[in-house]
């Protein structure tokens, strides 16, 4: 479906050569945006410049850990495309699973680099270009796993909680600025970040908790990026927008009515 809703505007996706990312920017293309992705998996930024075409994605190489980085990758956008008007702050890494006690004080740090100052570092760095513009919209990518928590996720779950917090603080500060800022928080969606469960076969198990009974696809969290990214939410601000195949609707109580079934009313 071709559209023209963003003809003319510039955006930024980090994280932005593979799955919930890359599906964003192809969805922002389509629709006549230009975008400038930061990732750190250089082949995977210059197979979607091809695929895609120089005159509407570039590629820079950026680890949103460093300030430094993604700086420049805001300035390369500015320099290659003329502006900045969209932020999609999407790059993250998971954790390894196990308890806070075994976590090393090195994986935590890393994690929260990658996930929580990833998201300062950008709009810090994108807002002065975006209020040259008088305007804008950031849209931070949290996760289910920022609205409760997860069993040995512990590094994620503080990371992604605070996106959650801090994406409202954003939001605030930044009206003024005809600047909107909304988070988006997926629930499982089948990317390279959850591939090892289809592979280890847990698949079916970890689908149980969920309404739908399936994983989301990459497309489907980017037409919610998009749209919050869009015009079309324009009094939209401070939204945290939950796409998890109705995981987080449950008070997490056993299914009453079936376990009465099973053990003959
Ligand atoms: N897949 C899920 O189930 C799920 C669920 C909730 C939230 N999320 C979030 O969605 C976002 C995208 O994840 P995905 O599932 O598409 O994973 P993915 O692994 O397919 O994509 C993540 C991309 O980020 C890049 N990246 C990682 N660390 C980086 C760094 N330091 N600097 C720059 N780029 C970096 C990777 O190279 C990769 O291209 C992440 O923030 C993740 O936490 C994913």
């Amino acid at each position: 479906m071709m559209s023209d809703q963003f003809k003319g505007k510039v955006a930024v996706v980090t994280g932005g050569a593979s799955g919930i990312g890359r599906a964003t920017v192809e969805r922002l293309v389509t629709q006549g945006c230009q975008v400038m992705v930061g990732d750190l998996h250089e082949p995977a930024g210059q197979a979607l410049v091809e695929a895609l075409g120089p005159d509407h994605v570039a590629f820079r190489r950026c680890d949103v850990a460093n300030f430094e980085d993604v700086q420049a990758l805001m300035q390369a956008a500015v320099s290659a495309f003329g502006g900045l008007d969209i932020l999609v702050n999407n790059a993250g890494m998971g954790s390894e699973i196990c308890t806070s006690v075994d976590l090393s004080p090195e994986t935590w740090r890393r994690v929260i680099a990658v996930d929580l100052d990833s998201v300062f570092f950008g709009c810090k760095a994108a807002i002065p270009f975006m209020r040259q513009r008088h305007g804008g919209a950031v849209v931070n990518i949290a996760s289910i796993s920022g609205l409760g928590g997860d069993y040995g996720f512990n590094a994620y779950n503080a990371a992604k909680g605070a996106v959650v917090n801090y994406t409202r603080s954003l939001a605030m500060d930044h009206a003024v600025d005809h600047i909107r800022v909304n988070a988006v928080c997926p629930g499982l969606v089948a990317t390279r970040l959850t591939a090892f469960m289809e592979k280890k076969g847990i698949l079916p198990e970890l689908t149980k908790t969920i309404p739908m009974k399936r994983m989301g696809r990459a497309e489907e969290i980017a037409k919610v990026v998009v749209f919050l990214a869009s015009d079309d939410a324009s009094y939209m601000t401070g939204s945290i927008v939950v796409a998890d195949g109705g995981q987080t609707a449950s008070t997490g109580n056993t299914d009453l009515g079936a376990l009465m079934a099973r053990v003959g009313q």
